[in-house]
């Protein structure tokens, strides 16, 4: 297939949904839920409503079963309105794309189709206390008995999980054998055993909800573990594979929101008798600006490509989620310095969008993992 940069009249389409709805239901909000802590359900039910949630579930089980392009269309529009917001909406692709790709049919129809029927959120538990980065040592422990598992535990920084109804958790059948011992299970919300923490107060990304969850042993049905004993953690790892990439989307609609911002205020905002946007100072910080973001939204499309020709992207993904979100923080760190100490005011959109960029670099695998995948995988080549 030739490779072309023209998007279908289709996708077009619902970049113009997603474009309306940021502006019409999440930019209103945006500033309020920042400075309360506000988690807007209004806006996840209506995102629901309009088919922009569950964009990985496929089609049969309900959900719009989009390709990754499209979610990163969609994505992109979203976080330019609100990047907490958007990871709120994004959080269920997470939670359920385990299921997606290690589920049985008989797991997805149980599992998926009721979020396609109904709004309901679901989340990802992976990180722990004890450690984000190394996955491959998580403590979390799943004993069998019967036709059943015991999970205790505990997972923290876990996005949506306040108002989640099911939660996809990694844990161990035996730590001994490290990542061959991971084995992931579907775990609802209401099991005996399931507890949750304080939510967190976090700088940025405020109106999306992160908490602690504690299994003291939480029963799960045989039934509900995803594949075999030992592959969860490659599970979580293909898993991300897919789910990196929308974040760069995510980081790009950020980081265009704040070069929009400063290239409005640079035109109206004169010194010396000129607009600033005239002075090279400000226009070549605009001009690498230029260029970050659209070195980042390709990076995320040539990502999303890949995964939908059906190929292992890996390297790639990690390059768009690192590079995407190291450029968000520097164009919005810049955005502010071209607004001057109007950009450090909370009067002014674009400290909120440094803040909510930041995340962007730690969730998801902090960077400093996507650069040691990165090495890895491109190093694989030579061996
Ligand atoms: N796909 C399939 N298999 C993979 C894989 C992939 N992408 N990556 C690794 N594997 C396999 C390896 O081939 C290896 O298999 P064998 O044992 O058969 O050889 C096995 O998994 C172990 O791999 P590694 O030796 O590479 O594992 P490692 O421990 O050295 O490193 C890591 C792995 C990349 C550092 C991994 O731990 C990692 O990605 N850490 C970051 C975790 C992370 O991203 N957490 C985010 C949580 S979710 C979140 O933040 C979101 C939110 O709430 C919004």
């Amino acid at each position: 297939m030739p490779i072309s940069f023209d998007l279908t009249p289709e996708q077009r389409e619902l970049q113009g949904l997603a474009s309306k709805f940021a502006r019409e239901e999440m930019t209103p909000r945006a500033a309020e839920c920042d400075r309360t802590g506000r988690f807007p359900e209004e806006v996840y039910r209506r995102a629901w409503e309009l088919g922009l949630m569950n964009l990985n579930v496929p089609a049969e089980y309900g959900g719009s079963g989009l390709p990754l392009l499209d979610q990163c269309l969609i994505t992109e529009e979203l976080a330019s309105a609100c990047g907490g917001m958007t990871t709120s909406i994004l959080a269920n692709c997470l939670a359920l794309q385990p299921i997606n790709l290690g589920g049985s049919p008989e797991q997805r129809e149980r599992f998926l189709k009721p979020f396609c029927s109904e709004y309901r959120l679901a989340s990802f538990a992976l990180t722990e206390p004890g450690g984000g980065s190394d996955a491959g040592a998580l403590k979390t422990r799943a004993i069998r008995e019967g036709d059943s598992y015991l999970l205790t535990g505990q997972k923290c920084f876990i996005t949506n999980a306040p108002q989640a109804s099911l939660y996809t958790v990694f844990a161990t059948v035996d730590p001994e054998k490290k990542h061959a011992g991971i084995t992931a299970f579907v775990v609802p919300r209401e099991t005996p055993g399931v507890s949750l923490g304080r939510e967190e107060d976090k700088l940025g990304q405020r109106a999306s909800s992160t908490a602690t969850v504690t299994l003291e042993r939480a029963r799960v049905p045989l039934q509900n573990r995803l594949g075999g004993e030992g592959e969860g953690f490659k599970l979580a790892m293909a898993t991300l594979d897919s789910t990196r990439t929308p974040i760069g989307a995510l980081a790009v609609g950020i980081a265009r929101a704040a070069l929009e911002h400063a290239s409005r205020y640079a035109l109206q905002r004169s010194s010396f008798g000129v607009p600033i946007a005239q002075h090279q100072a400000i226009a070549t910080k605009l001009g690498t600006m230029v260029q970050e973001l659209e070195a980042s939204r390709l990076l995320t499309w040539l990502s999303a490509w890949m995964v939908d020709q059906g190929k292992r992207a890996t390297l790639e993904s990690s390059v768009a989620k690192c590079y995407a979100s190291d450029s968000a923080m520097h164009i919005c760190d810049e955005a502010i310095q071209i607004f001057g100490g109007y950009g450090y005011m909370r009067d002014y959109p674009v400290e909120k969008l440094l803040r909510d960029a930041k995340l962007c670099q730690i969730y998801e695998g902090a960077n400093e993992i996507q650069r040691l995948v990165i090495a890895r995988e491109y190093l694989r080549r030579f061996s």
